[in-house]
């Protein structure tokens, strides 16, 4: 990827109180329609459209960066947020409602339902216009020309791969040509895996740069199923494509007012005098609320289970402030802008204080103690800013570096990034009929907010409702609760309803982000086998501890457990910093430390004279071996006895070497001349599959009159399509076609309960409870169904093609058992609710491959192909699981390459905005290819382990060690921006010669 220079932003006046109100009137003509519409002379058009319900319209930044305010104008695509809407008079837009023909969908928005574009949908109904727009003036544009062409819409969930195919598909749809259902590449594993057949694509010879349908190889022994491990298109994919309003911000209430948060400038400072008076007076201002008129509840952000971990160290208001972007004061008015207005005139005078931004320098003596305040309880040590201090062994790990043969150290460091969600936290609160407090938000963890905000607002929780609509992603930043307590205060304070939505710089200065960690390995190797290893730890969490603890307790287990030394030692020191709160974020802690390992096993056997694969391999995690920090290190708590069930990582690093020619390369690549040297690396890594002992999730299958059923579930599918395969799983068990099965997910009042979305734990801990409904229910209709065909033995009864069949070729469909017991015989609901939690937390395992070319007279790393074997277990819908490999290696490669949250000395962000802060664009990703290698886990609903997770583990390893490759120099620190890859390449005698 190259350096952007990003546009300033506004051409756009600013959207303020007093300036915009002046009126005008314009015509659009608007998917057909023609309209008069009055409008403020400063109002945007995305602002206009949406005040117009064309919902499919999304807000992400309104700096013009994610393009997903994307609509075209007479034709064109623009960005809506950029252009005035007085400046469209007279002029022709097309949003998403406008395709499609009599109620079907349009051919491009089929292609992308079909192909799995989809994932939240957030970025949806913009890429389908991009798309159109391209196809209307170019009927069969090459990849390159779809790439640049959809590369004005950031895309966080995807890596865009399946987008340019739904392009392709569609064009072939739009120019009359046959297009195949979409596939899957099946293959049986052999025993030697290294001997297995790939397809010839996967080589990636000859520079064919299409994407490729995800290929899987399985066992022969496992188990076949009908419905389960089959490609199924996303039960919520043709609304998503449709711009239907699902989203949190999609919907609106009479006399709903808009919150705003006004935020602290300084990033440590005591608010010695804070006067609201002057914005409550300004005219549609309905409450203005500063921690004066607010009851100081502590309480931890982090959407956990009960009990959360400590510290309790936040109120929603407080007298003093621990950032910049820290939370002063909130309010509610008729208008955004005179929210925004009414904030200007709160008068906060500030005492500053020091503010420490390293963590080395906030464990000194004398430095600013961030957390002086006498009320939070569970802080290790206060006054040197350590929140928690971590230690954990197993074995004895000083006798056994002692007695190694080598001790090999290594320093690592990873950096402070944002989740980069395109849909911000938003949220509304309003009271129902009933005087219950509805919090509509868009949240990972509904049944979590619902406990956490009734303390804080004074409610019991029987008087709230949590509704989680769809999600326009999340990844962990939505397991906190960012914005519910605020707005229910102020739907508390006002009586009406209230909407708050952080802006795009709120993202960045006042959510969450990930912990940037400082990591010092030692590894002890007698023999070629590690025989201790110890992890010493500095994770910086920012102001407040919320995620701290649990993120650093998963990252010493994973980092210390790829290779499962018996002597294991975990040490961390979990810091304050005036910096913005760490939270949760996808690879929750293991991603940075297993960076840390592959790196040093790599330089290890290099330094030993061992084949890097043979080295890990003689030491990675196997089948039966206890896990020896399992229980020592559970998340916030102990853990549990665990060992190794299921792998498939040997066959994984085997068909990667393969497919990528790996050993052929490494050898070509010594030969190499010129500035710009290609490398290739690989890294293997593990993940988990829920929190062992204290996930649970609940599910529940409801029959209905013609056979079809309601599956209710807490789980809550942010754009992962967590919903398609728990209906998967309902459908195998039953018989029946996913179409049967009506998903809604979730609702605290009508859904079981649920942990929520994290921990990668959907598939494995809700898929148990959905499995165990479903048969469950299963056998209540055989039951019945015996009763109608008198057999003896309901057992016998198969549920097959919406029908039970009996041994004798009898049958009686699903629709007749159903109308039977609800009106004739026995009369009663056939309904089940089942529980399921696990004390084991089954890792997947998966080898990472990165292919590069380094610049090295600038830096410039070009990474070229990414490709990720997974092992998985059973891969429930192969099209989903692929996109969640393909969209997390996106997101990694973002960590390991480019993005980086930056400071002042000062603490004031410097690119809190998605421009200067680099988001892969299409146009500038890798070739992606994924490749299953299905186990069967035992403990797993029809064998399933994880795959939300792991692809972010093995990027930034795989980064280095290609880099390496291509330099004969290690970089310990991401990102892997020009200028630091430069200035290691000009500091390290040891870069490699040419021709060497
Ligand atoms: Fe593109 Fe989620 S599917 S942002």
């Amino acid at each position: 990827m190259t350096d952007r220079v990003t546009p300033a932003p506004a051409a756009r006046p600013p959207h303020t109180a007093g300036e915009g109100r002046s009126q005008a009137s314009i015509t659009l003509t608007i998917n057909g329609t023609r309209k008069r519409l009055p409008v403020e002379h400063a109002e945007s058009l995305l602002d206009v459209l949406r005040r117009q319900s064309y919902w499919s319209v999304k807000r992400g930044c309104e700096t013009g960066d994610c393009g997903v305010c994307t609509v075209l104008l007479d034709g064109q695509p623009i960005h809506s947020c950029m252009r005035l809407a007085v400046e469209a008079d007279g002029h022709v837009v097309t949003t998403v409602e406008g395709l499609g023909q009599e109620g079907g969908l349009h051919p491009i928005q089929r292609a992308f339902v079909e192909t799995g574009a989809i994932q939240c949908g957030y970025c949806t109904p913009a890429q389908i216009l991009t798309a159109k727009a391209l196809l209307d003036g170019n009927a069969n544009p090459s990849d390159a020309e779809v790439r640049e062409a959809l590369s004005g819409v950031l895309c966080r969930c995807t890596g865009y791969a399946r987008s340019v195919e739904a392009v392709q598909r569609a064009a072939a749809m739009l120019r009359g040509e046959a297009v195949s259902l979409m596939t899957v590449l099946e293959e049986i594993l052999p025993d030697d895996a290294a001997r297995v057949e790939l397809p010839e694509a996967f080589y990636r010879r000859g520079g064919d740069r299409a994407p490729l349908p995800p290929l899987i190889f399985s066992p022969p022994n496992l188990e076949k199923t009908s419905v389960v491990g089959k490609p199924q298109v996303k039960v919520d994919a043709p609304k998503l494509a449709r711009g239907r309003p699902v989203f949190t911000d999609d919907f609106r209430l009479d006399g709903m007012l808009y919150g705003a948060l006004l935020t602290s400038s300084h990033a440590h400072a005591r608010i010695k005098r804070i006067d609201a008076s002057p914005a409550r007076a300004l005219p549609g201002v309905h409450a203005v609320l500063t921690w004066q008129d607010l009851p100081r509840v502590k309480y931890a952000s982090g959407g956990q289970s009960h009990p959360q971990p400590p510290p309790y160290d936040q109120v929603c208001l407080d007298n003093k402030v621990r950032h910049v972007g820290d939370r002063v004061a909130v309010v509610a008015a008729e208008t955004p802008e005179l929210a925004r207005q009414a904030l200007r005139l709160i008068e906060v005078e500030y005492e500053v204080l020091p503010a420490v931004l390293d963590p080395d320098e906030a464990m000194r003596d004398g430095a600013p103690v961030i957390h002086d305040e006498p009320d939070t309880e569970g802080i290790y040590d206060a006054q040197h800013n350590i929140v928690h201090h971590i230690e954990a062994e197993a074995g004895n790990v000083a006798a056994a570096l002692a007695s190694a043969q080598h001790v090999f150290e290594g320093e690592y460091h990873t950096p402070k990034r944002q989740q980069a969600h395109l849909e911000p936290h938003v949220c509304i609160t309003y009271w129902d009929e009933d005087d219950r407090l509805v919090i509509r938000t868009s949240t990972q963890v509904p049944f979590h907010i619902r406990r956490m905000v009734a303390p804080l607002i004074g409610l019991p929780v029987k008087r709230i409702r949590v509704i989680k609509p769809r999600l326009g992603g999340g990844f962990g930043n939505k397991q906190e609760m960012i914005l519910e307590d605020l707005c229910a205060h102020l739907t508390l304070a006002t009586r009406r309803p209230v909407r708050m939505e952080y802006t795009r710089q709120q993202e960045f200065t006042s959510s969450r982000s990930r912990h940037p960690n400082h990591m010092r390995y030692k590894i002890g190797v007698t023999d070629g086998k590690v025989i201790a290893a110890e992890l010493y730890l500095i994770g910086d969490t920012g102001a407040y501890g919320t995620h701290g603890l649990t993120v650093q307790m998963v990252g010493g287990f994973k980092g210390l457990t790829l290779y499962n030394a018996s002597n294991s030692r975990f040490v961390c020191d979990v810091v304050y910093t005036n910096t913005p709160p760490a939270g949760a974020f996808r690879g929750y802690g293991a991603m940075q430390c297993q960076f840390g390992i592959e790196v040093l096993m790599e330089e290890i056997a290099g330094q030993l004279g061992l084949d890097v694969v043979e080295f890990k391999r003689a030491n990675w995690l196997k089948i039966g071996e206890p896990m020896y920090l399992a229980k020592a290190l559970g998340e916030g708590r102990e853990g549990f006895e665990q060992s190794l069930q299921s792998s498939g990582l040997d066959q994984c690093v085997a068909i990667g070497l393969q497919a990528t020619d790996f050993y052929a390369k490494r050898r070509a690549y010594r030969q190499q001349n010129g500035p710009v040297r290609r490398g290739i690396g690989m890294a293997v890594m593990m993940h988990g599959s829920g929190i062992a002992g204290l996930d649970m999730a609940a599910a529940t299958l409801k029959m209905n009159d013609d056979g079809s059923f309601n599956l209710l579930v807490g789980a809550t599918d942010l754009g992962t399509g967590s919903d398609t395969i728990l209906a998967q799983m309902a459908a195998e068990v039953l018989g029946i076609p996913v179409d049967d099965l009506i998903v809604y997910s979730s609702d605290t009042d009508f859904t079981p309960f649920d942990k929520g979305a994290y921990a990668s734990s959907t598939t494995y801990i809700s898929g148990g409870a959905v499995r165990k409904a479903a048969l469950k229910i299963r056998d209540q209709i055989r039951a019945h169904a015996a009763l109608m065909l008198k057999i003896d033995r309901p057992a016998d009864l198969i549920l097959k093609d919406r029908k039970v069949v009996a041994p004798d070729g009898r049958f009686v469909t699903l629709a007749e058992v159903t109308l039977n017991s609800l009106h004739q015989q026995n009369q009663h609901q056939i309904a089940a609710t089942e529980s399921h939690m696990s004390y084991e937390s089954p890792p997947p395992l998966a080898a990472q491959f990165a292919e590069v070319a380094v610049d090295t007279e600038t830096g410039q790393v070009t990474v070229e192909r990414l490709l990720m074997v997974v092992d998985c277990g059973r891969a429930i819908n192969p099209l989903t699981a692929a996109g969640q490999v393909e969209g997390g290696m996106a997101q990694a490669l973002g960590f390991a390459h480019c993005e980086e949250m930056l400071y002042d000395r000062d603490g004031q962000a410097i690119n809190p905005r998605f421009g200067p802060y680099r988001i892969y664009t299409s146009n500038e990703m890798p070739l992606m290819d994924v490749i299953f290698v299905q186990t069967d886990e035992p403990s797993g609903p029809f064998g399933a382990k994880s795959v939300a997770e792991i692809p972010m583990d093995g990027v930034a390893p795989a980064l280095a060690s290609a880099i390496h490759d291509a330099t004969g120099v290690w970089i310990r620190e991401l990102p892997y921006a020009p200028e630091r890859v430069w200035r290691a390449l000009r500091c390290t005698k040891a870069a490699r010669p040419s021709g060497e």
